[in-house]
């Protein structure tokens, strides 16, 4: 399926309720069991829910991932990825990052024992020699905001996986219109849908990250 016609019908099912062919606002934060612990698939709105799930699937088609997840903005989706490491666990990460994701990783997680170096990520030698110590991820942004850096996501995939590390990209500036970080070789991808994804600067608090499996199995 060609992008144009995958952003119209990607992860959008047919209603089977009404034929409906926009997914429908299921605005209930409850799902009724069929009978005792048996449910449709969907039980609490926290968890999943119908209108959530589409936009979820859309975004695992359009960026070629396993699995796309919603979320309330893209910090929140920053900080949930940021949550599956441990104390002692080290990161890597590109010194052109957005101010709000370099702050949520030097002024949050640092204090829980999440430790960083920051370097030039834009020269592939850097990367490599940063390597003589172990990282459990290394966080780029490319292009990033605001400056327009531009990192090798292949060429850092390659580095980080011989080093059994895994590649999370922010992809909020490109969009799987122009770049699609999964295809290169990331682990993670994360937008804030509030820019390109969005794209009239009409759209609040909506960001969703797609995500190999490897992370989530
Ligand atoms: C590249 C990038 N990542 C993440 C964010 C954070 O997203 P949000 O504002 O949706 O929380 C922004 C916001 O400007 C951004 O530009």
């Amino acid at each position: 399926m060609k992008i144009e016609t995958m952003t119209i019908h990607g992860g959008n099912t047919i209603d089977q309720l009404t034929g409906s062919v926009n997914t429908p606002i299921y605005q209930t934060a409850t799902f009724r069991q069929i009978s005792m612990g048996v449910n449709s698939g969907y039980e609490y709105a926290r968890t999943k829910n119908p209108t959530r799930s589409a936009l979820e699937s859309l975004i695992r088609d359009l960026e070629e991932g396993d699995e796309g997840f919603a979320f309330s903005s893209g910090m929140a989706a920053i900080t949930t990825v940021l949550s599956l490491f441990s104390q002692g666990d080290r990161i890597l990460i590109s010194n052109n990052l957005y101010g709000g994701t370099y702050r949520v990783i030097d002024k949050v997680f640092k204090r829980f024992g999440i430790n960083y170096t920051m370097i030039d990520t834009s020269d592939l030698l850097n990367v490599e020699n940063a390597f003589s110590i172990a990282y459990k991820a290394v966080f780029i942004e490319s292009p990033t905001n605001p400056l327009l850096g531009i990192s090798d996501i292949a060429g850092i995939s390659r580095i980080a996986k011989m080093h059994n590390s895994i590649l999370i990209v922010d992809n909020t500036f490109m969009t799987p219109y122009l770049q699609k970080p999964l295809l290169l070789g990331a682990d993670v991808v994360i937008h804030s849908g509030t820019k390109y994804l969005g794209g009239h600067s009409d759209l609040m608090q909506w960001v969703l990250y797609s995500a190999h499996k490897i992370l989530f199995s």
